[in-house]
């Protein structure tokens, strides 16, 4: 059930939803990963906070972790995050989650942005490139970054192929979605889907790739948040 945050939650055409319901394995600590500590605060406070300051999120929605609703509207409250419209309970995999937060946008949403709290250090940059190919017919938009590494298809510890890179991109988040293009994603199957576009692209929908940004390297291990910490 979707808790209400005492925000003014004043919705609009742009809803963000922030996946934070992961429990952090492999970052290993005593809490789930959106609430390790980021400079001082919970790493959920530095996304939240971001998207609430940017001026093209009009409302926005938290996916917490099971049993940590009530900690995840204390933080929106205390960033005075009064966008944040619900703090709903997460799922069993992180599309049951963005499902989940998605059942609380309105029906005068038009774009949907859905972001990893995983990935603190979005900013308004991204979210304007994002946005432009919404206008020119796509229904998705993935912020993608090009792949460094030489890639390899594996079997058994054994080479079958070199993958060429050219034509991969590693894709990041937020990712933004016309409304009833993710709305029509998500009434399907969500079994087996790491990202939200590769839904929308099942579904037939034309989804965009933009610049990504390396300084929204997703926090895995806790080397990584060291790494995002110096950055800040
Ligand atoms: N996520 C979620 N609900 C889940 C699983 C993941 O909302 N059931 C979110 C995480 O909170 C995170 C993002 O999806 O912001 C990306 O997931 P990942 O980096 O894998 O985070 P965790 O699943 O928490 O980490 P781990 O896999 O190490 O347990
Ligand atoms: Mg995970």
């Amino acid at each position: 059930m979707a808790k209400r945050s005492g925000g003014s939650g004043q919705p609009g055409a742009t809803w963000a939803l922030i996946a934070a319901a992961g429990s952090g394995e492999r970052l290993g600590i005593d809490r789930p990963k959106a609430f390790a500590p980021l400079g001082g605060r919970p790493l959920l406070a530095e996304s939240l906070d971001r998207l609430e300051r940017s001026a093209l999120v009009d409302a926005i929605v938290v996916a917490a972790p099971p049993g940590w609703e009530e900690p995840s509207i204390l933080l929106a409250e205390e960033l005075a995050a009064s966008k944040v419209v619900a703090c709903v309970t997460g799922g069993a995999t992180r599309a049951e989650s963005v499902g989940a937060a998605l059942a609380e946008v309105g029906e005068e949403a038009l774009v949907v942005l859905v972001h990893d709290a995983a990935r603190p250090l979005v900013d308004e940059a991204l979210l304007e490139r994002l946005l432009g190919p919404l206008a020119e017919g796509y229904e998705g938009v993935v912020p993608a970054l090009p792949v460094a590494d030489t890639l390899k298809r594996v079997r058994d510890g054994a080479v079958v192929e070199t993958v060429s890179r050219d034509a991969l991109v590693a894709a990041q988040t937020p990712q933004a979605f016309l409304a009833p293009a993710v709305r029509r994603a998500f009434s399907g199957d969500l079994s087996g889907v790491t990202d939200c576009a590769s839904l929308v692209e099942r579904a037939g929908g034309r989804v965009a790739v933009v610049d990504g940004d390396p300084r929204l390297l997703k926090i895995t291990t806790s080397d990584d948040l060291a790494l995002v910490e110096s950055w800040l």
